[in-house]
């Protein structure tokens, strides 16, 4: 069994540790200006990823492919942790550069998240018919 779901997990855990550390921080001191970057901590962190590290979990088929599977942890993990710092760049130092840069990497590791999920669905779809055309050649 392959430890990518786990490390998912693992790493989604960990930007839900640090998104919630700063909204609690962000309560007490009731300075809401990086309120975007809890809100992207939190939502490519721990739930784009946690999703992501499930779905390997249920769909294990999808884990089949090492390189494909390890490209995609190295995009959407890299980038969840990545575009929030940009964020904290943009809001702080009027510097978007990283931000942008690392929504592009974000968006590449969506395209492949879809793509490998599309290529399995084709996969069952063709192994369902050449099942029944086995169990039941005349049906043409
Ligand atoms: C202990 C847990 C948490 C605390 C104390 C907390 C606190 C806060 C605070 C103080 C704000 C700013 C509100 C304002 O601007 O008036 C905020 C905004 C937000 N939080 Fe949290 N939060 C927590 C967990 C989460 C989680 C788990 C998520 C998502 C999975 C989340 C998503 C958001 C979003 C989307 C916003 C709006 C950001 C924006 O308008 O720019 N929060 N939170």
């Amino acid at each position: 069994m392959s430890k990518l779901p786990l490390l998912f997990l693992a790493t989604a855990a960990a930007c839900l540790l640090a998104g919630v550390g700063m909204g609690i921080a962000m309560g007490i001191t009731h300075d809401f200006s990086l309120s975007p970057v809890h809100a992207h901590l939190n939502l490519l962190g721990w739930t784009s990823l946690a999703l992501m590290g499930l779905t390997l979990r249920a769909y294990p088929e999808l884990l089949r492919s090492r390189p494909l599977a390890w490209a995609q942890y190295g995009l959407s993990a890299g980038s969840a942790l990545i575009f929030p710092a940009g964020i904290y760049l943009a809001v702080t130092q009027d510097a978007p550069g990283v931000a942008i840069a690392a929504s592009l990497v974000w968006f590449a590791g969506v395209v492949l998240f879809l793509a490998r999920l599309v290529g399995l669905l084709v996969a069952h779809d063709s192994a369902v018919t050449t099942v029944s055309a086995r169990l039941n050649p005349l049906a043409g």
